[in-house]
């Protein structure tokens, strides 16, 4: 795909799902699928692997369209199954195979941090590092934003208590005894951006919430579309 049918698909599948994403949960909207596309652009391109572009595209657009908060224990399993009931549309739309929808269909499933067994494919791989994001000290920030988001709005905690699920949840799972699955290369293809943000993570304390973020993350909050 050369980068012009990249932009052009991208544009096509954040008008597909852009609705869904208007019902997720503030931490899965559409600006995060705006920046998990961007992570597959990039680690496929970094890796020479531009011939998984289109269905990992597709994938990461469909990846979280059911993560709301009545469902958000089981969003991959219902993404599937979504998928798999919307071959026909699919394979007109994007000029697919059904093998191709199979493999965005556990690419949706497989995509989560607790997946535990293999990969179905590349592009499970590739959904997997784009969603759990391209590792770099600055978005400390905007992991830590998310997580407070998604204490206060799903798990309808206190300031205070969201602000301590937030370093807490972020030290679990990006610092030294992280648990999330990500694909074995992520590790080698990020090793400098991990260690780096690893260091940063471990230092953590709730003093990382200045009063000007809590009133951002506030009005985040009370701003649903
Ligand atoms: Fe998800
Ligand atoms: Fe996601």
């Amino acid at each position: 795909m050369n980068p012009q049918d990249v932009r052009k698909l991208t544009e096509q599948v954040i008008r597909h799902f852009y609705d869904f994403y208007r019902y997720t949960d503030s931490a899965h909207r559409i600006d995060h699928i705006r920046s998990v596309i961007s992570n597959v652009i990039r680690i496929c391109y970094t890796n020479g692997w531009q011939e998984h572009l289109k269905l990992a595209i597709i994938a990461a657009g469909a990846h979280d369209i059911f993560s709301t908060k009545e469902l958000r224990a089981e969003h991959h399993i219902k993404g599937f199954t979504w998928v798999l009931d919307n071959k026909p549309l699919l394979m007109r739309k994007y000029k697919l195979t059904s093998d191709e929808c199979y493999t965005i269909a556990y690419a949706v499933m497989e995509h989560r941090g607790s997946f535990k067994g293999n990969y179905n494919s590349i592009v499970s791989e590739i959904v997997a590092a784009a969603d759990r994001g391209i590792p770099s000290k600055d978005d400390v920030t905007n992991y830590i934003s998310r997580s407070y988001l998604y204490a206060r709005d799903n798990l309808e905690k206190s300031i205070s208590n969201a602000k301590f699920h937030a370093v807490a949840h972020i030290q679990d799972k990006f610092g030294r005894n992280a648990y999330a699955k990500v694909p074995d290369w992520y590790h080698d293809m990020f090793a400098r951006e991990l260690a780096e943000r690893r260091d940063i993570i471990d230092m953590l304390d709730i003093d990382f919430f200045t009063p000007d973020l809590v009133e951002d993350l506030e009005r985040k909050l009370n701003n649903n579309p």
